[in-house]
C-alpha cells in the first residue's frame, strides 16, 4: 500500500484537515455566461488565492482550447499557481484589483474575424506582462493593428520553430525547437510586433508587442520539446514570480470532497476493467469506508474488449468492499444499433443503452448517486466542460458525459486528463496492471466498427483487437504504445486463398505515442511487428482481406477512428 493510502486510512480515524486544495479547474468561477462577476464573486475568487498564500500568481483566460487544462498543469508541475477565469466576465477593473502577476490568453476554436471571443481589450493596457497563445496571439496582434488573415494552408502537426530574435521568452531554448502547431488563421508581419521567431507555414510563429508576447504554437503540450523552460521562463522570467505553489496530494482532496458529498448514501459505479473507473472505484472506496452506504458496481457486456471482463473478475468481484454485477447487454446493443451507420448516431445509440441499463440498477439498489471514471478529456472532446462564454468544439459525443441520469453524478476524475488520473491511482493503490492497460473508449467496439454494427462486424472487432494486444504484450511494445485499436473498415480487398477468390474486410491498425491524449502521434512500430500480426488476423479471421496500419497524428486526426 502506497504512503498516501496509508494516510488516507488513518485519516478515517483521526479525521485530520486536509490540505489546502491544488490548481485545479475547479477553480472556475462557475456562473451562468454572460453575467458580470458580482463583488461577492469575485472577494470569492481573492479568498481562493489568499487560501493558497499565493502572493504572485498568473490568471488565464480560457478561450475554450481543448489544451487550456494542459497551461494549468504545465504551471502546477513548475510550482506556480494558475487560476482559470472566464473572458467573459472578468474585466480590466477585475483585473486591476485581482492583481496577478501575469495574463495568459488561450487559444480556442474561435477566429478573431467572425467571432471574436468575448474578451475585454482594455486588458491590453494594463501593463501587466500577457502571453497569447495561438487565438490569444492573434487577439494581440488585432489588438496592435496586425492583419490576422485565414491562412492559404493550414498548420497542423509537430513543426521547426526557428528563433529570429534573443528574447526573455525564449532564454536557454535551441534556436530550433519542435513545436506543435494547430491553427488555421495568420498573423501578417507588422511594424508593432517584433518578430521573434518563425515556422514553414507561420512567419510570425512568435512575436512581442512591448509587455504583449505571443506565440502561435502550443507550448503546454508535450510535442514542444521546450515547452516547460518556455512557460518558466514567462512566468518566472518575465513575470517574477518566486513562489512555489506546493503540490498537495489530490487524491487525498478528491476523497474527503466525496466523503462529504455521499454521507451514508448508496453510490453505484459504472466499472469497464479499465484503469479510469477502477481509480473511481478505490476513491469511492476510502471516502466510504466508514459509511453504511453501499457501493454497487455494475460491468455492461457486450461492446467490450475481450479481457475487460477478465480484469472487473480479478480485482474487484471479491471485494469486502464492492458488489459487482455483471449485466449481459450484446442484444440490446445489437437492437439500439441496427440499420444505424453514421457514428454519432451509433455513439447516442449506443449511449441510451448504457443509461438505460444503468438507471434500472440505480432503481434495484436504491442508489443515490452514479459514480463514473469522466475525464476532463472526455467533457471537452465533447464540447463540454468549459463554463465560460468561449465556445468549445463538440469533437464526439462520449457516453458519460451529458447523460442526465435521473441521481447526481459523481465524476471526480473530470479535471484530470488520463496521466494525472493514474497518479491518482497510484497514491491510492490501485494494482498497477488495472492503471497501465491502454486506454478504451467507453462506446467500446461501436467506434472500431464502420458501418452497422452487427453480430458478425463485432465478432470480427473482437478477434482482431484480441490478437492485435496479444502480439503487442508479447513483443513486449504494449507498454511503450500510449493505445492501439484494430478497426473493421467497410471497404473490401480482393483476395485470394488457394485456387478461391473473393472479397476480404480491410482491418486498419493504429498504435500511438502520447502522453495524456490531447495529441498523439502515430507509433513507429517496426515492420516486422506489423506483418506478424498481420498474418496472423488475415489467417485466423476468415472474413478479413487485408491489414493496413494508419500513420496519422492527432490534430489532426483524433485518436479513435470513429
Ligand atoms: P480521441 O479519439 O478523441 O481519443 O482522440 C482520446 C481518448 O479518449 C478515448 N475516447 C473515448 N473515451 N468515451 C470515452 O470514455 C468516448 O466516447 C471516447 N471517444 C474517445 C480514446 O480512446 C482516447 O483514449
Amino acid at each position: 500500500m502506497s504512503d498516501t493510502s496509508q494516510i488516507i486510512d488513518n485519516m478515517f480515524f483521526t479525521s485530520c484537515q486536509f490540505p489546502p486544495t491544488t490548481p485545479c479547474l475547479s477553480l472556475y468561477m462557475r456562473v451562468p455566461c454572460g453575467m458580470t462577476h458580482t463583488t461577492k464573486e469575485l472577494a470569492a475568487l481573492q479568498d481562493n488565492l489568499a487560501l493558497r498564500g499565493v502572493q504572485k500568481y498568473i490568471l488565464l483566460f480560457s478561450m475554450g482550447s481543448q489544451f487550456d487544462h494542459l497551461i494549468v498543469q504545465q504551471l502546477s508541475r513548475l510550482g506556480i499557481y494558475c487560476h482559470v477565469v472566464d473572458p467573459s466576465l472578468v474585466r480590466a477593473k477585475d483585473v486591476r484589483s485581482l492583481a496577478p502577476a501575469g495574463i495568459i490568453l488561450s487559444g480556442g476554436p474561435a477566429s478573431v474575424h467572425a467571432e471574436p471571443p468575448p474578451f475585454d481589450t482594455k486588458i491590453f493596457s494594463l501593463g501587466i506582462p500577457v502571453l497569447g497563445i495561438c487565438l490569444g496571439f492573434q487577439m494581440i496582434a488585432k489588438h496592435v493593428g496586425a492583419k490576422v488573415v485565414a491562412g492559404v494552408e493550414r498548420e497542423f502537426g509537430v513543426h521547426d520553430l526557428t528563433l529570429k530574435k534573443a528574447d526573455p521568452l525564449f532564454k536557454g531554448i535551441r534556436t530550433k525547437t519542435p513545436v506543435l502547431q494547430s491553427h488555421g488563421d495568420k498573423i501578417l508581419t507588422h511594424a508593432k510586433i517584433t518578430l521573434l521567431g518563425s515556422t514553414k507555414n507561420a512567419p510570425v510563429s512568435a512575436g512581442r508587442h512591448k509587455h504583449l508576447w505571443g506565440v502561435q504554437f502550443h507550448p503546454e503540450v508535450t510535442e514542444s520539446r521546450d515547452g516547460a523552460r518556455f512557460f518558466e521562463n514567462f512566468c518566472r522570467g518575465i513575470c517574477g514570480i518566486t513562489d512555489r505553489f506546493p503540490a498537495e496530494s489530490e487524491a487525498l482532496r478528491k476523497v474527503k470532497e466525496l466523503r462529504e458529498k455521499i454521507g451514508n448514501k448508496n453510490v453505484l459505479i459504472a466499472l469497464s476493467g479499465g484503469s479510469d473507473s477502477s481509480v473511481v472505484a478505490y476513491l469511492l472506496r476510502h471516502a466510504m469506508r466508514k459509511s453504511s452506504g453501499k457501493l454497487i458496481g455494475v460491468y455492461i457486456r457486450g461492446i467490450d474488449r475481450p479481457d475487460d471482463e477478465a480484469f472487473v473478475r480479478k480485482y474487484f468481484s471479491n471485494q469486502k468492499w464492492i458488489h459487482v454485477e455483471f449485466a449481459d447487454a450484446t442484444q440490446a446493443f445489437l437492437l439500439a444499433l441496427k440499420g444505424k451507420t453514421a457514428m454519432r448516431e451509433k455513439r447516442l445509440a449506443m449511449r441510451g443503452v448504457y443509461k438505460e441499463i444503468l438507471e434500472r440498477r440505480i432503481a434495484d439498489y436504491d442508489a443515490q448517486f452514479i459514480a463514473q471514471g469522466t475525464l476532463y478529456t472526455d467533457l471537452r472532446e465533447s464540447g463540454l466542460g468549459n463554463k465560460t462564454g468561449a465556445r468549445v468544439a463538440e469533437i464526439k459525443v462520449h457516453h458519460n458525459t451529458g447523460n442526465g441520469f435521473s441521481v447526481p453524478e459523481l465524476t471526480p476524475l473530470d479535471d484530470c486528463v488520463k496521466d494525472s488520473a493514474r497518479d491518482i491511482g497510484r497514491e491510492l493503490g490501485v494494482p498497477e496492471t488495472l492503471l497501465v492497460r491502454h486506454p478504451f473508449p467507453g462506446p467500446g467496439l461501436v467506434v472500431r466498427i464502420e458501418g452497422e454494427v452487427t453480430h458478425a462486424s463485432l465478432s470480427v472487432a473482437r478477434a482482431i483487437d484480441g490478437i492485435y494486444i496479444e502480439e503487442l504484450r508479447k513483443a513486449k511494445l504494449y507498454d511503450s504504445v500510449w493505445q492501439a485499436g484494430a478497426v473493421v473498415t467497410r471497404s473490401e480487398h480482393t483476395v485470394t486463398k488457394g485456387d478461391d477468390a473473393g472479397m476480404g474486410t480491410v482491418v486498419a491498425l493504429w498504435a500511438v505515442w502520447s502522453v495524456n491524449g490531447f495529441t498523439a502521434r502515430f507509433a513507429q512500430l517496426p515492420y516486422e511487428f506489423l506483418e506478424k500480426v498481420s498474418r496472423r488476423i488475415t489467417n485466423e479471421v476468415r472474413e478479413v482481406g487485408a491489414v493496413v496500419y494508419r500513420i496519422s497524428d492527432k490534430p489532426p486526426a483524433t485518436i479513435e477512428w470513429g
